[in-house]
């Protein structure tokens, strides 16, 4: 009853206050003149060579405060509205890390995995820790909002910037970013959910026009979006550059105005990426409440349309509260006293143990892995020694060290050929020396060539070592989409590298195991049988070589699942004919042809066989699953399904447990079946169960019925299935539904 009450006051408590503020906002606009009012809807400018020109700075206000931060928000001291910083992510907060006018102390950030490595953990309560760790460093180093996490849909594994994003399943992708924007946002600064929305690709980005059905857009390349605005609340969202349907992201009254705020009740503000979309006026009037990074001639352009009147005041009115509510949140508003002193020795090591759960084991013939204790190693490829911990762009952050794995196998205690490593160093040195350097931030070097292997250097040191241990090594970034040729397909120096180092280690009965540091998918069919085992590092963070060097040691034990499809070839691909667009010079639009069928959707429709399934990934010990017990086989309000995971190996470990739904298909196409649930077990000792419950709630049965603009399920059987995998069913248990459920209408 006590409980109750204080719960009922502290309910009325925030209602008034919020109210008291709303009032204290509109007093505020009201005081405002319209050139405030307008240099509060454009940013400050960019601090960068040759970028357009900036406003005035205001002494102690703008991102100067912040070497390196990504932009910032006009402030009025007269009316006490702060100047806020914001800065870029997803991997950590990007800054500088030392600074001109400051050589007595350093601005480093901590390097976690990338986003496709946590994600692959399936576990949001560890991407909610990283979060924390991550919003940490925003607040201590004097930023208000890190403009991360990025959730767009792997929808095509060339796009140069997966490696920022989740997955290529909405479910995965938005439970993953809730989870990241909570644990960044309990540090009271704020997030920016980017690129919204269906910024799929580089190429071409700042003009593309994508061609996406209805119901596409809802169900695959906005869900993400909506599941994150809705469990989370993101201080603000980052529009894309692309077109949708001919309209700018920014441009569009649609989707940052009707969807975002109607449909899901986003309380925030939208930002434009930077320089993104083309007519300011037009910006306004969508919603897209802040111009990023902000130039003169937006500020000109909206003044002079609201004087003569094709920019209603109000609607310039709605756009500054909307900034303003979330300004009062921040930590500028507050006057935090930032430490510049984050705990980057305790974020190391949360780093450390994500990249090591992120990690997915592909193949293990013969227990190839974990390495025995007394194996000599001879560490194969230059990444392995010059490791990549996360991608190019604006998504790289400032590190203060990188564990390569050679030193991670050091500190792990593990012998290795040091003179394979003295001649890799050298390799990478002399190549790294003859680069030219690259001509700006937006094209990085591009990768060294891979120090060819041959036959009779592989044989000697098959004699010398116990197993040999190659990193296959790819990075990517922002500006440019992946190419086919020596990075999706593996180069002709890595293939033979491979055969000669397979043949020498396999002519000796000793094992060959892969580590792919990559940040997205490559080819692996034609290569994966001249190697007993396959892991997947991805580009690991800054303790990179101390997390691969857990796993392959034991000392971790895989537990993570892929996220996106890894197919037998590229034309596989559901989207390959439709990507990056057509005319496929200077590619203008792009047509998503292949509709909600992308990826596993896709793969398991149309019984493609991929080389390795969405879903996937081994562990050194064994699971077994139980008999499923379902509540109830009518659906009424919800449904909860139940399983036993029982570790039945004898190594401890954990296991990602994934549900899956087959809905009836008589008036809507539909996907074979698709993910609505996942589970992550804690670490099971041998022997040890873990009882996993599932709810099934009215939605997941849903497809959007873009007739109806809902989102329906249709009567008749559905089937649930526990799998391990998306294409391993382990059990399945059925329900009925006995009426057409329309459970959501949105606006039209
Ligand atoms: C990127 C954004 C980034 C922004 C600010 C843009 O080029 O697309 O992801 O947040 O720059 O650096």
């Amino acid at each position: 009853m006590r409980i109750k009450v204080i719960l009922i006051s502290l309910m009325l408590f925030t209602a008034v206050n919020l109210f008291a503020q709303a009032q204290d906002i509109n007093k505020l606009i009201s005081e405002m003149t319209l050139e405030e009012k307008v240099k509060i809807v454009v940013g400050m400018g960019f601090n960068f060579p040759g970028a357009p020109g900036s406003q005035e700075p205001i002494v102690g206000q703008s991102m100067d405060r912040v070497e390196g931060a990504a932009g910032s928000t006009f402030g009025i001291q007269r009316l006490g509205i702060p100047s806020i910083v914001v800065a870029d992510g997803p991997a950590g907060l990007r800054i500088n890390p030392v600074r001109k006018d400051d050589s007595t102390k350093t601005y480093y950030a901590t390097a976690f995995p990338i986003a496709t490595s946590l994600a692959s953990s399936w576990d949001p309560s560890l991407v909610q820790k990283v979060g924390a760790a991550i919003g940490n460093e925003v607040l201590e180093y004097g930023v208000d909002i890190i403009l991360m996490p990025g959730q767009n849909i792997h929808r095509n594994p060339l796009c140069g910037r997966n490696f920022e994003y989740y997955s290529e399943d909405p479910l995965v992708t938005g439970l993953t970013s809730a989870a990241m924007v909570k644990g960044v946002q309990s540090n009271g600064v704020g997030t920016s959910i980017k690129h919204f929305a269906a910024n799929n690709q580089e190429t071409n980005r700042n003009n593309i026009n994508e061609i996406i059905s209805e119901r596409a857009l809802r169900e695959i390349y906005l869900k993400g979006f909506e599941i994150a605005v809705k469990e989370a609340q993101p201080w603000t969202i980052m529009s894309s550059y692309n077109k949708i349907s001919g309209t700018y992201t920014s441009e569009d009254y649609k989707l940052l105005t009707q969807i975002v705020r109607g449909d899901w009740g986003f309380k925030g503000f939208v930002m434009t990426d930077w320089f993104g979309g083309k007519d300011p006026v037009a910006q306004m009037k969508a919603g897209n409440d802040l111009l990023m990074p902000g130039i003169p001639q937006q500020i000109e352009a909206i003044i002079n349309a609201v004087k003569i009147g094709t920019l209603d005041e109000k609607v310039l009115d709605r756009n500054v509260k909307n900034i303003l509510n979330v300004l009062f949140l921040s930590p500028s508003a507050k006057g935090y006293k930032y430490s510049d002193t984050p705990d980057l020795k305790g974020h190391a090591l949360i780093s450390r143990e994500a990249a090591a759960e992120g990690m997915v084991l592909l193949k293990n013939n013969e227990s190839a892995l974990p390495l025995n204790e007394n194996q000599k190693v001879a560490l194969f490829g230059n990444a392995a020694y010059d490791l990549y911990i996360g991608g190019t762009g604006s998504g790289d952050v400032n590190e203060a060290y990188i564990i390569s794995l050679d030193a991670g196998l050091e500190n792990a205690g593990c012998e290795f050929d040091k003179k394979l490593q003295s001649m890799y160093k050298d390799f990478i040195k002399n190549e790294k020396d003859a680069q030219p350097k690259p001509k700006n931030f937006f094209t990085p070097k591009p990768p060294i060539p891979e120090m060819q292997v041959s036959p009779e250097l592989a044989y000697q040191l098959a004699e010398e070592n116990d197993i040999a241990v190659v990193i296959i090594g790819r990075n990517s970034g922002e500006f440019a989409d992946r190419k086919l040729e020596d990075d999706f397909y593996l180069s002709k120096t890595e293939i033979e590298s491979i055969e000669n180092i397979s043949n020498a280690f396999h002519s000796k009965a000793k094992k060959v195991v892969a580590v792919l540091n990559i940040g997205g998918v490559i080819e692996t069919a034609s290569w994966r049988d001249k190697v007993d085992a396959i892991l997947i590092s991805w580009q690991p963070g800054q303790e990179g070589g101390n997390a691969i060097a857990d796993v392959l040691i034991g000392k971790v034990n895989p537990s993570g699942k892929l996220t996106s499809t890894f197919p037998v070839k590229y034309e596989d691909v559901p989207s390959a004919n439709n990507f990056p667009g057509t005319p496929k010079e200077n590619p203008e639009s792009v047509n998503y042809e292949e509709d909600i069928f992308i990826g596993y959707r896709y793969f398991l429709s149309n019984d493609v066989k991929p080389a390795y399934e969405f879903g996937y990934g081994l562990s050194y010990t064994k699971f077994e699953y139980g008999k499923p017990q379902i509540s109830s086989n009518v659906f009424k309000d919800k449904i909860t399904v139940s399983v036993k995971i029982k570790n039945t190996g004898s190594g401890a470990g954990k296991e990602v447990v994934q549900m899956y739904i087959c809905a009836p298909a008589e008036s809507m196409v539909k996907p074979e079946y698709e993910l609505k649930g996942f589970h992550k077990t804690k670490l099971l000792q041998p022997g040890e169960e873990e009882l996993v419950t599932f709810t099934i709630n009215p939605l997941d049965l849903t497809s959007f019925d873009s007739n109806n603009f809902s989102w329906t399920a249709e009567k008749g059987e559905y089937k649930v299935n526990i799998c391990s995998s998306s294409e391993k069913i382990l059990s399945t248990v059925e329900f009925n539904l006995t009426e057409e459920m329309i459970v959501e209408k949105v606006n039209r």
